[in-house]
């Protein structure tokens, strides 16, 4: 390669990609232009601004592909549409108080004891260190502050947004609305709006529709993230942008109690987004000299289509939200007793798992729900973290021991938010639910939810999972929680403050989970709730992995990942290989299919292993073997949604590539074969096209006469893949040999 054509154009193509670096990274910053009275955040191809206009509001003026720096900005109020409809209210605002003549969502809403529920927000300064910018805001008349701050990442383009509630007056305030950010578009009418809806066994379910006049708006009111909404939002442009090119502005709240996001357009026609605490039955008291700080609002930008956008997003949250970032660890290889043995796990059978789980080549061994108090079922044990002594005569040294000697992990399933009215814990403390004076205690899955917000119950939380992990060799928990609030109340408390629950709950589970793991470093914690009811990036940066559904069908999955990692990383999306036919459905596929499924994140194994003949375990080996190869690639690499949803031919297909490029991973699914079709080529995405790599099919040897192609023509004349039957699915694997 030294001296020859390609070998220069690849070195010059180098030497530009480090000077594109470098002029990027000198344009780079937050900048407040005094003259003009304009801010703007430059980074990753990204260009942020507004600035204070004339009647010294924050007015939002541009968010997109990066500009040049001599590009001037002003913050000029527009016309009035008419009598009705005044500049002052037509403006976006980057944090609008309700107040003055603001008939479009507002991000703050506040009321005093006189009843003055007026907030005029105007500019007062700034502050500037590194990456991050700190802006003041004031009410006209009385001493309420806001603090905005916004970072942007240098790599990325994506920028953190929250607001900081400060409350200098001499008398109470009640917020009853405060909001992390309102993002605005530029003026446009084909706008698209890209949204994850879903239910228990159902969730990820990507739905997209025209933004019209007329809001949307996707929210959790259950006191946790929920299934039936996830805080992320894409919008791209109608008939323009496609999975792989064009303009898409995207967001996610890092916050896990309840949430909106709203999506509208002003009389104008601007394009607004706003999100942050739900305002419904949101209200949260401020004594004086109080602040109240609402979670990040993050926000980025894409000229690459929605499949460029979920790549920056996996981007930063491996590099700036995971324990471990920049460099989170990957994903062990796990096998959970779950869907095997349900609630009857016991010291024999869990080392008889354990043993063939070890075989098969499974890194963590996970035993799930069962194993604690009275817990035969879910009716009763959860509050109980003590050993049941009748499936543990010994504790759960002899198991833990007998898994560490196979070279595995061990890892607990715990649901420490939880209580059983049917255990000690609220036979001794009935007073430590969520629940409202004089009302029924709503029960779910038989559960009630722990008043986290209250210090005692904070406390014990803490010190049970602490004592398990203390007493217990244990590297990983799976933190479990099945069910949404019901009547969100805090009877011990001024009921003045009892809506604080909304806020201090979620702190309080950060709080302990931030603690465990500074007493454990070397512990994982995986964030389940009834499958995906907990994913987010407030729990992301405490949780290495998450659990997306409780529907384990490896078909019905395609569906499920596919939303999921439009969000988030495949580097989090746990799967497990189960049974077939699936408990879901009862529909059967191959094992292999079920394999390469899981394949496309996390792996693990969750099938009754008693279960399997000698056929099944030499599959299982061999994809283990073969995961462990592409891993990396998989987890932590670029996806690629090569056909996201199924096509005419009823295909689905993911290519992932490492980040060095050299290891490109292609995962095909046909749903079913008619007619005798000839299935089109696949073409990949990705690969370095001066590069030659080698395809092997994952499971099999690559042998000597594998196919050895270029990037370019891997990329451009494809590859075919025999695929005929029912619930098809090949995986293939491109290494660089140059
Ligand atoms: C939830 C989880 C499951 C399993 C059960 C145990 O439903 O999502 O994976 O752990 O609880 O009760």
């Amino acid at each position: 390669m030294k001296g020859s054509t390609a070998g220069r154009l690849l070195r010059l193509g180098a030497i530009s990609a480090v000077l594109v670096v470098m002029f990027c990274r000198s344009d780079a910053g937050v900048r407040y232009d005094p003259a003009s009275k304009i801010f703007r955040l430059d980074a990753g191809g990204i260009t942020y601004a507004f600035g204070v206009n004339e009647k010294d509001m924050l007015q939002s003026l541009y968010w997109g592909a990066q500009l040049s720096t001599s590009d001037k900005f002003k913050a000029v109020l527009p016309a009035k549409l008419a009598d009705i409809d005044p500049s002052t209210s037509i403006v976006a605002q980057e944090y609008p108080g309700w107040g003055g003549t603001i008939y479009t969502e507002p991000t703050l809403k506040v009321a005093y004891p006189n009843g003055v529920r007026d907030v005029v927000l105007r500019y007062q300064s700034y502050k500037i260190s590194g990456n991050t910018l700190t802006v003041e805001l004031s009410d006209i008349k009385r001493p309420l502050h806001v603090a905005l701050r916004y970072t942007i990442d240098e790599e990325t383009g994506m920028i953190g947004r929250s607001a900081a509630i400060r409350n200098d007056d001499n008398t109470d305030i009640r917020i009853d609305q405060a909001s992390s950010a309102a993002w605005s578009l530029p003026v446009g009418a084909d706008y698209r709006l890209h949204y994850l809806t879903g239910r228990y066994g159902a969730e990820w379910t990507l739905q997209e529709r025209r933004i019209d006049p007329g809001a949307t708006v996707i929210e959790s009111r259950r006191g946790s993230t929920s299934h039936g909404a996830n805080p992320w939002f894409a919008i791209d442009r109608e008939g323009v942008s496609t999975e792989e090119s064009g303009q898409v502005w995207f967001g996610v709240l890092a916050w896990s109690g309840s949430w909106q996001i709203r999506v509208d357009r002003n009389p104008r026609g601007d394009v607004r987004i706003v999100g942050g605490f739900n305002p419904f039955d949101f209200s949260y008291r401020l004594k004086p000299g109080e602040s109240l700080e609402t979670p990040v609002f993050y926000g980025g930008f894409s000229n690459h289509g929605m499949g460029g956008a979920s790549r920056l997003l996996h981007r930063f949250e491996r590099a700036h939200i995971l324990p471990g970032a920049p460099k989170p660890k990957l994903r062990p290889v796990l096998y959970n007793s779950w869907e095997a043995t349900e609630f009857a796990v016991n010291e024999k059978d869990q080392m008889a798992l354990a043993e063939k789980a070890a075989k098969i080549g499974v890194e963590r061994f996970v035993m799930d729900d069962g194993w604690f108090g009275a817990r035969n079922t879910d009716h009763a044990g959860l509050g109980d973290w003590v050993v049941n002594k009748e499936k543990f005569p010994h504790g759960l040294k002899p198991l833990i021991d007998k898994v560490h000697q196979l070279g595995m992990e061990f890892g607990l399933w715990v649901e420490p938010e939880m209580v059983n009215p049917d255990s000690d814990l609220y036979r001794q403390h009935p007073d430590w639910v969520i629940n409202m004076t004089g009302r029924p205690r709503s029960e779910a899955r038989n559960q009630l939810v722990l008043d986290l917000a209250r210090k005692d119950v904070r406390d014990y939380v803490l010190a049970a999972v602490d004592n398990l992990v203390s007493q217990n060799d244990i590297q990983f928990l799976k933190w479990d929680y099945n069910r949404s609030w019901s009547e969100p109340g805090q009877p011990d408390e001024d009921p003045a403050d009892q809506q604080k629950l909304y806020v201090d709950y979620s702190h309080n589970l950060y709080g302990i989970l931030a603690e465990i793991r500074r007493r454990h470093p070397k512990l994982e914690i995986e964030s389940c709730a009834g499958g995906g009811g907990r994913v987010d990036l407030g729990i992301m940066a405490y949780t290495d992995e998450v659990w997306p559904s409780d529907n384990t069908d490896p078909y019905d999955r395609l569906a499920i990942q596919n939303g999921f990692t439009h969000a988030y990383s495949p580097a989090i999306m746990m799967a497990w290989v189960t049974d077939s036919p699936n408990w879901v459905n009862r529909r059967a596929t191959s094992l292999a299919y079920r394999f390469l499924s899981s394949m496309q994140g996390g792996l693990g194994v969750g099938a009754n292993l008693n279960k399997w003949d000698a056929a099944d375990f030499s599959t299982a080996t061999k994809m283990i073997a073969a995961y462990k190869q592409i891993r990396a690639t998989v987890q932590q690499g670029n996806l690629y949604r090569l056909i996201p949803a199924e096509d005419e031919f009823g295909r689905t297909a993911t290519f992932y590539v490492s980040q060095d490029a050299r290891q490109g991973v292609l995962f095909a699914f046909l749903h079913s074969s008619t007619e005798l079709t000839v299935l089109p080529t696949f073409r990949v995405s990705g690969l370095d096209p001066h590069r030659n790599y080698r395809v092997s099919e994952v499971g099999t040897t690559p042998t000597t006469d594998a196919e050895v192609r270029s990037g370019a023509y891997w990329m451009n004349v494809g590859i075919d893949i025999p695929l005929v039957g029912d619930f098809q699915a090949k995986a293939y694997i491109f290494e660089a040999i140059n």
